[in-house]
């Protein structure tokens, strides 16, 4: 199936899925896809830019429709989605529909605490206000629809070691 061996990052704002999930894509010898970066490249507008224009809805149809260019690739990618990808349930459809589970990384509440304190110094995150009420919100369906993996504490390298060594030498 076209898409079905994707390996896919997911995981809330902060967690380190774009960094991850480019050293991952390095060890693996693939290209790596991040599915936010895909939505600025493809719209011409940053992420913040796209939801003071159109709001949320807006980011959610064109975080959908990037998603599902990137599923189509015919080389198995790392993809690295948004912290609320896998929340929306025309997204997750299109996952499931690849045949992909995605990786959930997952922070400690004290590891959690420090980036976000970092994300707040970064600015770009619209949702940032949100960020506990979201956090609660989304905590079941990250375990739900995708494999946790705690990488609390650890770096982009360990953190490689982790995933590889979970995903058993066969990617
Ligand atoms: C979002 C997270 C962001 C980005 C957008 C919405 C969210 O991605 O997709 O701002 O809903 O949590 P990161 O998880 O990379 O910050």
């Amino acid at each position: 199936m076209a898409g079905g061996h994707h390996l896919v990052l997911a995981g809330f704002m902060g967690t380190g899925k774009s960094t991850i999930g480019a050293a991952l894509a390095r060890r693996l010898g693939r290209q790596f896809v991040d599915l936010d970066q895909l939505i600025e490249e493809r719209e011409g507008l940053s992420v913040e830019a796209i939801f003071a224009q159109g709001g949320e809805d807006a980011f959610r149809a064109a975080e959908g429709r990037a998603l599902e260019a990137a599923l189509s690739l015919q080389e198995p990618v790392v993809l690295a989605l948004g912290g609320g990808t896998l929340h929306e349930p025309a997204s997750r459809a299109r996952l499931v529909a690849a045949g992909v589970r995605p990786w959930v990384l997952h922070l400690d509440e004290g590891a959690r605490r420090e980036r976000r304190a970092i994300l707040e110094i970064d600015g770009g995150r619209p949702l940032l206000h949100r960020y506990e009420e979201l956090y609660r919100a989304r905590a079941t369906g990250y375990s739900r629809w995708g494999e946790e993996v705690d990488v609390s504490g650890l770096s982009a390298e360990e953190a490689v070691s982790v995933l590889l060594a979970r995903l058993g030498g066969a990617p």
